[in-house]
């Protein structure tokens, strides 16, 4: 069985099942880019466009990826390079690209809810790949892929999301879909940079980062997105660090085994010390590894594949 839509734009509104279908579905992808050979002939003949109206490195590059190892026929566009430029529109830019024969377009923009409004204008699939503040939907299909294999189940799971949660499309989706599968989510930062009734997506809220990592089994840490903040929401970045900055004494706080993890990029020495960031206990790298696989599970899915289980 395939998914219930044939878009990926959110986790908000995504059962449970099709989270559950993905990460297995990811896990037989993985098998695949450990490979020395890392090609399979699955998606031949199928057309992956990537739309970005924002720089990324991680999640363009891994769709790019994921699509070539998948032999998919894959094309990049970039806004500033593009006929976007010449005030071509968002929706007749996606037309546009469809009517070369994109099987599947992968879109970022800074609006919240671009990439539905694409959908609703394409016949072809549509993949969030981040828009504005509201969802980023592979990147927190990436992280309970990543929590999966280090933690296993999801029920009764303590997460803690710590950071500028006000700007994260990260943190809303991780919460949409922990929350989701079971998860204690507690989110952490300064007053300033927590979403008004954030509490009303079912997570715990506290001002003090000590509160949310103690006993938690994952730490989440978030990018301070300056590029978003239209006015100062803190004093300095030193001030920060000093009181919402994860170092190794504030990890002491989370469970022995607990794992650290962080979407990228890191501004290392604000919201997560060198030494923390690059420790046994830090995933970060994994979850870079692990995108390519949830990315490669997802257009396999969504171009009408057929789940499948992994082996434990
Ligand atoms: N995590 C993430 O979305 O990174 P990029 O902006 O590099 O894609």
């Amino acid at each position: 069985m395939g998914l219930q839509s044939k878009h990926m734009l959110g986790l908000q509104h995504t059962p449970a099942q099709d989270i559950l279908t993905i990460l297995d579905t990811a896990g037989a992808m993985k098998d695949i880019i450990r490979r020395d050979i890392k090609k399979v002939p699955t998606l031949r003949g199928r057309t992956v466009v990537t739309l970005f109206y924002e720089n990324s490195t991680r999640t363009k590059t891994s769709f790019d990826l994921a699509g070539k190892y998948l032999s998919a026929d894959t094309v990049g566009l970039s806004a500033s390079s593009s006929s976007v430029r010449k005030g071509e529109s968002l929706i007749d830019t996606a037309r546009t690209v469809e009517a070369m024969g994109a099987d599947v377009l992968v879109i970022r923009h800074p609006a919240a809810g671009a990439a539905e409004i694409v959908a609703d204008n394409v016949r072809c699939s549509v993949i969030n790949a981040g828009d504005g503040i509201h969802e980023h939907p592979t990147q927190a299909l990436l992280d309970m892929f990543t929590i999966r294999e280090y933690k296993g189940d999801f029920s009764g799971l303590k997460a803690a999301i710590i950071g500028d949660i006000l700007h994260s499309r990260v943190a809303r989706s991780n919460i949409w879909g922990l929350t989701k599968l079971g998860a204690e989510v507690s989110v952490a930062g300064p007053a300033t940079l927590l979403p008004p009734e954030i509490e009303k997506m079912g997570v715990k809220v506290c001002t003090r980062v000590e509160e949310a990592l103690a006993g938690a089994d994952v730490v989440n840490v978030l990018r301070i997105q300056l590029e978003r903040q239209k006015q100062a929401l803190f004093p300095s970045l030193r001030e920060y660090s000093r009181l919402y900055g994860i170092n190794r004494e504030r990890l002491g706080l989370a469970k022995e085994d607990a794992i650290v993890m962080h979407p990228g990029p890191l501004n290392r020495g604000v919201e997560i010390v060198k030494e923390v960031a690059d420790s046994a206990r830090s995933v970060i790298n994994e979850q870079v590894t692990n995108g390519v696989a949830v990315r490669m599970a997802l257009l396999y899915l969504l171009t009408g594949g057929e789940a499948v289980e992994t082996a434990d």
